[in-house]
């Protein structure tokens, strides 16, 4: 089935995924490691417990849950799979990429992957590389995944990180619409500003702090933020991204709004910028915190689970994160 107006073939979900760990880290157990409390942890972002992946568990082993619960959704075997695509910023290693161990442990036999590292923008960048492989032609049925460990990078000295990001894992398949049956791509959107590594970033591992005793010394292995900048930047972008949908399909289309799920505070605040009603938003960050690329997929399979993808009607995904990098996400289901 190909679009008459481009003649490129039109695209849908065949099926979705998730996975989190079973560790419960609560806001309560954070006050014995950092000086904060409850009260301002809930006040400032809604947060209220986060996951930790076991000792044992790898960003690859919780995408590869996540992937095979979506494959199972789509009824599809790994076969069928032709090109994998894993949003991660915890890959397991620096290299290979994260998204060859998940296809070699998911039995795809048969594609080709990498890796994209665009932090909690990477799930609707890398979704975008999939709708746009298969509406070409390039690929037929690609499996996308948001795995983070981000609690192997964070600092439990530090209160300014650690009390806002968990560990988890979402997945979906993209395929033709014909197959699919439900939520038709309808576009998408990308952008940066780079130079922003004060921001938000991980300084330490790559060609300008490798690994050394130095580096540990300073800590530049752990993520490093700039919460008042992110804060100003996160509801600033959030606004404009829904904004465009907004003025192109109109509010009364919107079904859902997804968001990358940073902080309950900026999404309020990007939805009193917007004048919509709060109960537009899918929002799980009061029990997972900010998963970074798993965030979006995770939420969606949630969301689909919990009957809030209405036929017909609009999923929009805006996220955004260190890069600085945004973009969104726009599906009809
Ligand atoms: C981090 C954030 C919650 C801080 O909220 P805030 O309203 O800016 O905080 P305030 O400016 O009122 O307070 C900052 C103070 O709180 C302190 N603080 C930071 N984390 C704290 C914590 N967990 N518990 C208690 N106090 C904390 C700071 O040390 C600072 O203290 P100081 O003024 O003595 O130096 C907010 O900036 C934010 O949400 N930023 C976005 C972060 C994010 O979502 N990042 C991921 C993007 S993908």
């Amino acid at each position: 089935m190909t679009n008459p107006m481009t003649n490129l073939i039109r695209v849908g979900v065949a099926g979705l995924g998730n996975y989190v760990p079973e560790k419960r880290l609560t806001n309560a157990d954070l006050e014995a490691m950092v000086e904060t409390s409850d009260e301002w942890i809930v006040q400032r972002t809604g947060i209220r417990e986060r996951r930790i992946a076991a000792p044992s568990q790898v960003t690859s082993s919780m995408g590869l849950l996540a992937a095979q619960m979506a494959l199972e959704d789509a009824k599809m075997a790994p076969i069928e799979i032709d090109l994998v695509l894993c949003a991660t910023v915890t890959g397991d290693q620096p290299f290979p990429a994260t998204a060859c161990r998940i296809a070699k442990d998911l039995g795809v036999t048969n594609a080709g992957g990498f890796d994209v590292a665009s932090a909690c923008s990477g799930f609707v960048m890398a979704a975008q590389v999939a709708t746009s492989f298969i509406r070409s032609g390039h690929s037929r049925n690609v499996l996308v995944i948001g795995a983070e460990t981000l609690s192997r990078i964070l600092d439990y000295t530090d209160r300014n990180t650690c009390v806002l990001f968990g560990d988890g894992a979402g997945a979906a398949i993209f395929t033709s619409l014909e197959r699919a049956n439900r939520g038709e791509f309808l576009g998408g959107s990308m952008g940066m500003e780079g130079g922003t590594e004060d921001v938000i970033s991980m300084p330490g591992g790559g060609s300008r702090h490798p690994a050394s005793l130095g580096s540990i010394d300073q800590r530049l292995h752990f993520m490093k933020m700039g919460g008042t900048k992110v804060y100003r930047f996160a509801v600033r972008v959030f606004a404009d991204l829904v904004q465009g949908v907004v003025e192109k399909y109109g509010r009364d289309d919107i079904g859902v709004i997804i968001p990358h799920q940073v902080n309950q505070r900026i999404i309020e605040a990007a939805m009193a910028q917007l004048d919509l009603p709060m109960d537009l938003v899918f929002s799980n960050i009061d029990h997972y915190g900010n998963t970074s690329a798993a965030s979006v997929p995770i939420a969606l399979r949630e969301a689909y689970d919990q009957g809030r993808l209405k036929k017909g009607k609009l999923v929009v995904m805006p996220a955004f994160g260190a890069g600085l990098a945004w973009g969104h996400l726009l599906l009809r289901w």
